[in-house]
């Protein structure tokens, strides 16, 4: 339903909880490379347990390569930097929800591109500096997701036969 993009993320296991999460809310994950990691480390398969068959994961080479699927949809890019809240958007099916990487974030030219629709924050105390990525992104998912009075819960998980080749179990 929501799409969820991971720019050049860094920590394995942070993917591994989104794919877990992506899996248990019915969205797709992109993620976008280059990566800091192996799709195949073993702390990205552990963090998300045994869901990578029933996750929609498509990977791409890089962010120009990604562009064209996902700006087909509304992009909220989100970033500490925003003024407008994540929870004042009313999310549609196909938006993408699009994160940075964990030592740095999105950069200025991706927050400034033209395909983005708007830059948004998830509040938080003064004195943080940001969310964990999987954590903000869960925080994201489940927003969009409560909009649509958690559309398909109950339903059973399905593979999604685009997705990309889960990991190798080793
Ligand atoms: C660990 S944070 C990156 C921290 C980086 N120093 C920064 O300031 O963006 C990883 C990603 O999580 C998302 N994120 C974390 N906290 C957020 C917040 N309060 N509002 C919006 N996005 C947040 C952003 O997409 C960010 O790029």
């Amino acid at each position: 339903m929501f799409r969820v993009a991971f720019v050049e993320p860094k920590i394995p296991p942070n993917t591994g909880n989104a794919i877990r999460m992506v899996a248990a809310t019915g969205c797709e994950l992109h993620l976008i490379g280059p990566l800091g990691f192996d799709l195949s480390d073993a702390r990205l398969r552990r963090a998300g347990l045994d869901y990578h068959d029933l996750a929609s994961v498509h990977v791409h080479a890089d962010l120009d390569r990604a562009w064209p699927e996902l700006a087909t949809g509304r992009i909220f890019a989100f970033t500490g930097r925003a003024e407008r809240s994540f929870a004042d958007v009313s999310y549609r099916a196909g938006d993408t929800l699009m994160f940075g990487d964990e030592p740095t974030g999105l950069s200025d030219q991706v927050l400034a591109d033209g395909r983005v629709t708007d830059l948004v924050r998830i509040p938080m105390l003064l004195g943080i500096r940001s969310l964990n990525l999987s954590n903000a992104a869960a925080v994201a998912v489940y927003e969009a997701w409560r909009q649509h009075g958690f559309a398909g819960a109950g339903a059973r998980a399905q593979r999604d036969t685009r997705s990309s080749p889960p990991p190798p179990a080793h």
